[in-house]
């Protein structure tokens, strides 16, 4: 089994880039049929979904538009409840469709606080696009749109994901070793 250190926590490989790409792929093939005609505007969550979003932008094939916020809730590897917004939005939304590209969604809180902000700037329409979603951790009741893959409630890191700002650049997801 192939594992990496991480800082100091062990990681053992979890999701391999083929299966990643297999739900890339899927989610992709979903939002060019639902959003074909609306011009919509991805809108990808930083620091965590840039790679997600790179590869998922590269599938689309529909006329479209992206930007980028950054919001930050984890430190370390416990999420935390205040959302922090890093870095905002400087688009006008008023009646647009927004898909919101986020690495992962564990609490929901993030995406619920996300959703709620473009729902006051008057979009149209706002969707929500997630690879990865953990259903043990999820406190909220929202429909998760797009979903590529459902994990347990365990940390992971790779493909975007972090701890402590190491191991994004993994093109692997791995997982915790407890
Ligand atoms: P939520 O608000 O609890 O849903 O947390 C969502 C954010 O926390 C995600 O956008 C990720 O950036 C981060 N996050 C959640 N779970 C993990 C994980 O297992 N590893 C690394 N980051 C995570
Ligand atoms: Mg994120």
């Amino acid at each position: 089994m192939k594992t990496v250190k991480v800082l100091e926590l062990e990681f053992s490989e979890f999701i391999d880039a083929n299966e990643i790409a297999k739900a890339v792929k899927s989610i992709a093939s979903q939002i060019n049929k639902d959003m074909e005609g609306k011009n919509p505007l991805f809108l990808v969550v930083l620091n965590g979904a840039f790679m997600f979003a790179a590869d998922l932008m590269k599938e689309i094939s529909i006329p479209c538009e992206i930007s980028f916020v950054k919001l930050s809730s984890y430190i370390g590897t416990k999420t935390t409840s205040t959302v922090r917004e890093l870095i905002g939005l400087d688009e006008v939304l008023h009646d647009r469709t927004v898909v919101i590209v986020e690495d992962i969604i564990d609490t929901g809180i993030t995406m619920g606080v996300t959703t709620e902000k473009l729902r006051k700037l008057e979009a149209k329409e706002v969707k929500i696009a997630t690879l990865l979603f953990k259903p043990e951790a999820f406190k909220m009741n929202y429909k998760i749109d797009y979903l590529g893959i459902e994990i347990p409630n365990d940390f992971i890191v790779g493909y975007g994901l972090d701890y402590n700002g190491q191991g994004r650049n993994l093109p692997d997801i791995y997982k915790i070793i407890s």
